[in-house]
Formats: C-alpha cells, sequence, structure tokens
C-alpha cells in the first residue's frame, strides 16, 4: 500500500513574507478556507507575535477552520510560545511550531549562543510548549548547512522533549536532491527516537531546486513537505504545493505516495492566491501557467488530437480546470450562470450569487462571450463597498499625443458625489491625480502598475492591479473592465478602499 504524506502549507507565513505580499485579515482567512477547500493537512496561519495582524489572522483562522490543523511560528523563546498558543488555541487541532537555528554561521553571528546552549534551549522550549498543546513540531532552522552529528543531537533532543513532527529546513535553498536524500537517510539511521516523531521538509527555491529536494526527502523516508501555493516564500521562495502534488499523483506508480490533496482545487487556489497579492502567474509556470496545458506548435497539436497523451502527462481537468471552456452570453439564465460557477469549483450564499450575477450581466452587455477566466475574474475581483469608502460612478478622458491628457471623475462616498478634474502624463495619470484630490487619505504614493487580459480576444477582461504605499505598508488594489482605463480607475478607488477600511 502506498505511504501517506501529509502537506503542511505555510503560504499565510513564509508566503507572505514574500516582498509584496502582504494580505490582510480577509484575504487570509478567504486563502485559509480555501486552503481547506483544498484539503491540506496543515496550515501555518502566520507567526503569532511578530506583529498584531498576525495574532488577529492566526486567530481567526483557528476558529474559522473545521478539519485542519493550525499552527503559528514561534521562536525558541517562551514568550514566543505563549503569544502562539493564545492564537492556536482556538483551532480543532492546534499545533505550536517553534524553530532555533543550528548551524555553525547561524549559532555564531544570528543567535551568539554555543551548540551546547542550542541544545538546552531546544529541550527547555519544546517542553515549554508541550505544557500548551499535545502537537509540537520542532524546526531545526539551516539544517543543510548543519554538521550532520549535531543535527541529529538536536533531534533527538527535541523528540525526548515531546516534538511529534522535525522539521529540517533547507533555509538558504542550498541543498541538492541527493544530499537532501541522504541527510533524512542519515537522521533516520542516526536518531535513536527517530520513529517516535513524524519528519518533515521545508525547502527554499533558491538555486531553483525546492520541489526536487522536497521529493528527495520523501523518498528517502520523510512524512510531511512543507510549501506554499505558487512557490511564494522568502527570496525565491519555496516549494511550490502545486508542484508537488502534481508530481506525486502524475508519477505515483513511481513515488508510491498519497497525499490527500484535492487537486480539482488546485487551480482556483493558485488563482485566488495570485489575485489577492496582486501578482499574475508567469505564462509558462508549472502546473498553472496559462501555458501549461496549451499546445501551439502544429506538430504538437496535430499530436494531441490523435491522442492526448501523446504530449500531455496530465489532465487540465485533473487541476481543476475544464477543457470544454463553455461560454456564456448575454442569453445564458441565472441557473446557467450557477452551474458555470458550480463546475468552477465555488460555493456561494444567495447574496454572493445576485452580485456575481449582476457583475455577469453588466459584462455581457460589454462583451458578447464570457468564458471561464472571465467568470474567475468576476468571483475574485468581488468589492464590497463599506461606509467611508469610494465608488466610482463617472469619468471623461481626453487624451492626445499633442497634449496633457485631461480627467473628470466623479467618486461617490456616503450618497456624496465630488467631482474633480485634473490633467496628466497620460489619462491614467490624469485619473489619479483626479482621485487624489477627491480622496480623504494624503501621503500615498504609487508603488506599482499593472495590467494583464484576462481572457482572449479584443473585448477580453482587462485586470488592473496597483500597489498603493501608504504610512510603511503596501496595499493591493484591482479593478476589472473591458475598458483598461476603467479597470485602472477601478483598481486605484479599491486600493485606496483598502487603506481607509484599515484605518
Ligand atoms: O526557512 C526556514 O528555515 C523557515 C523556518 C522558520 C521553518 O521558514
Ligand atoms: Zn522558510
Amino acid at each position: 500500500m502506498a505511504r501517506r504524506i501529509k502537506i503542511f502549507d505555510t503560504t499565510l507565513r513564509d508566503g507572505e513574507q514574500s516582498p509584496g505580499c502582504s494580505m490582510n485579515l480577509e484575504e487570509k482567512i478567504e486563502i485559509a478556507k480555501q486552503l481547506e477547500k483544498l484539503n491540506v493537512d496543515v496550515i501555518e496561519a502566520g507567526f503569532a507575535i511578530s506583529s498584531k495582524g498576525d495574532f488577529e489572522s492566526v486567530m481567526n483562522i483557528a476558529k474559522t477552520l473545521k478539519n485542519t490543523t493550525v499552527t503559528s511560528l514561534a521562536r525558541a523563546l517562551e514568550k514566543d510560545i505563549d503569544v502562539a498558543y493564545e492564537a492556536v488555541k482556538y483551532a480543532v487541532s492546534p499545533r505550536i511550531h517553534t524553530f532555533i537555528s543550528t548551524s555553525p554561521v547561524h549559532m555564531q553571528y544570528k543567535l551568539r549562543m554555543s551548540p551546547e546552549e542550542v541544545i538546552e534551549k531546544t529541550a527547555a522550549m519544546v517542553a515549554y510548549a508541550k505544557k500548551y498543546v499535545s502537537d509540537i513540531q520542532f524546526s531545526a532552522e539551516d539544517a543543510t548547512r548543519t554538521e550532520p552529528e549535531f543535527l541529529a543531537r538536536v533531534v533527538q533532543t527535541a523528540i525526548k522533549a515531546g516534538a511529534t513532527v522535525i522539521n529540517i529546513p533547507d533555509t538558504v535553498g542550498f541543498t541538492t536532491p541527493n544530499e537532501m536524500f541522504d541527510l533524512i537517510k542519515y537522521l533516520k539511521q542516526n536518531v535513536s527516537n527517530i520513529d517516535k516523531a513524524e519528519l518533515a521538509v521545508h525547502c527554499h527555491n533558491d538555486l531553483g531546486m525546492a520541489v526536487a529536494n522536497s521529493l528527495a526527502a520523501v523518498q528517502a523516508g520523510a512524512s510531511q513537505i512543507e510549501c506554499t501555493v505558487n512557490g511564494l516564500g522568502e527570496r525565491a521562495g519555496n516549494a511550490a504545493l502545486e508542484e508537488i502534488v502534481m508530481a506525486l499523483n502524475t508519477r505515483k506508480p513511481y513515488f508510491d505516495i498519497d497525499c490527500e490533496v484535492n487537486t480539482k482545487q488546485i487551480y482556483r487556489t493558485s488563482r485566488l492566491v495570485y489575485n489577492i497579492i496582486g501578482m499574475t502567474p508567469p505564462i509558462n509556470k508549472a502546473i498553472v501557467g496559462t501555458n501549461a496545458f496549451a499546445h501551439e506548435s502544429g506538430i504538437h497539436q496535430h499530436g494531441v488530437l490523435a491522442e492526448k497523451s501523446t504530449y500531455e502527462i496530465m489532465t487540465p481537468e485533473s487541476i481543476g480546470l475544464k477543457t470544454n471552456n463553455m461560454v456564456l452570453g448575454k442569453h445564458s439564465g441565472r441557473h446557467a450562470f450557477e452551474d458555470k460557477l458550480i463546475e468552477l469549483g465555488y460555493d456561494f450564499t444567495q447574496e454572493e450569487i445576485n452580485t456575481y450575477f449582476e457583475k455577469f450581466k453588466e459584462l455581457c452587455d460589454k462583451k458578447k462571450q464570457v468564458n471561464n477566466n472571465d467568470i474567475i475574474a468576476i468571483v475574485t475581483n468581488k468589492m464590497t463597498y463599506k461606509p467611508g469608502t469610494y465608488e466610482l460612478d463617472r469619468f471623461d478622458v481626453h487624451a492626445s499625443n499633442k497634449n496633457a491628457a485631461t480627467c473628470v471623475i466623479v467618486l461617490k462616498a456616503d450618497n456624496e458625489f465630488t467631482e474633480e478634474v485634473a490633467i496628466g502624463d497620460g489619462p491614467i495619470n490624469a485619473a489619479y491625480n483626479a482621485i487624489d484630490k477627491i480622496v480623504s487619505i494624503k501621503g500615498h504614493s504609487l508603488e506599482n502598475y499593472s495590467i494583464n487580459s484576462v481572457s482572449d480576444g479584443t473585448d477580453a477582461l482587462g485586470e488592473v492591479v496597483v500597489k498603493i504605499r501608504y504610512n510603511d505598508n503596501t496595499y493591493i488594489g484591482r479593478g476589472l473592465s473591458t475598458d483598461i482605463i476603467e479597470s485602472s480607475i477601478l483598481a486605484y478607488v479599491n486600493g485606496i478602499n483598502k487603506i481607509i477600511e484599515m484605518g
């Protein structure tokens, strides 16, 4: 029988540590719920002591999820462990994840501790955490640059003190698959109490080997892989969840490993995360990129038409993508629209379906055919207007290649309409200048602007994502329309609203 391994998702902790990938509480809860649908085993919801926001999100996720183990990271310090417990204690299955560095360079320069002090701290802090919950994960940070004999001593100590999971991080993405395989085998053979704990790996992608290293660890006997959706994470990121899961599934006879992830939720999870952090997947990204299942060359197309397996090693359906991209249009009724949402894997309340259907109808007035990507964009770009926030009423732009562009804009807030006009270097700059004259916040600046077409054709929906800097934080705004100036305005207003909502 195939061996079962666990998938530990750290998108909301290590993933969120990637520059420009911060998320607000609502967004984190939405991702956590989706990760539960994806059926991962453990969700690392944050680093509770690092900020009030992280504490709130770990606590709220712990309260919200129904089946999944929820953990918070904690340094090997009593105060970190206390706060981690306060946040995870509401979970159906709480875990505390404590860590300390074990490599010579980290012990000397980061911790300023001797190896013996690290051993003592490991024993004391694992035992301290054990007072709170039974499920304790211990990570030896920078394990792959640690002397194996010392690593084995630390691991043995942590298990003796009560750790139920031992994680071996390749913190700086330094190791190679063969070395990782040997290290896991070494620990299995040289730690006398190793069978009392699960062995996990956490691989970073600095040399592009995070997924390969994780799979090598599993082949050597590791039973938990830590990963993130879309491979987000510090620097070059972590091992990508979708790549690991699909490798194990597609090459099942080779690996002979089971994991319980519902692969049909992969595409949707990936899109949700990209949408929330305001990024679009590189088109050739493995598994979830737009080209992952596209066949361009004549020879390949011919082969796939004759027999899919000539060039397709996995099906688009297996990650929740429908090949039959049935389009909807202005004659499609609410029933067909609801069926399409169900087919795409969405749950919705009656209130949500009303909003989505209204947006769908608006889109049908502008676009003849509405496809899956358009519908995903409608659902993931849902906007709710809260008091004090702005709504676009109308705009009027004039642009030419000889003179500055002008834009008149009318925004509505709390039922009051405000009109402003501004000039700018192009119509979008003029619109943003006009918006800046209206809004109540000051001192913000546009950090990044990107535009992406979410479907094909000249009437495709243009999705604009902006990053606005305000008081040392970055806020992401998204806008969607068949008119790129409108989507640009909607994105900027959406970003400004997020700043106002955060108070
Ligand atoms: O990369 C790393 O070492 C980590 C640990 C804290 C698990 O993220
Ligand atoms: Zn990490």
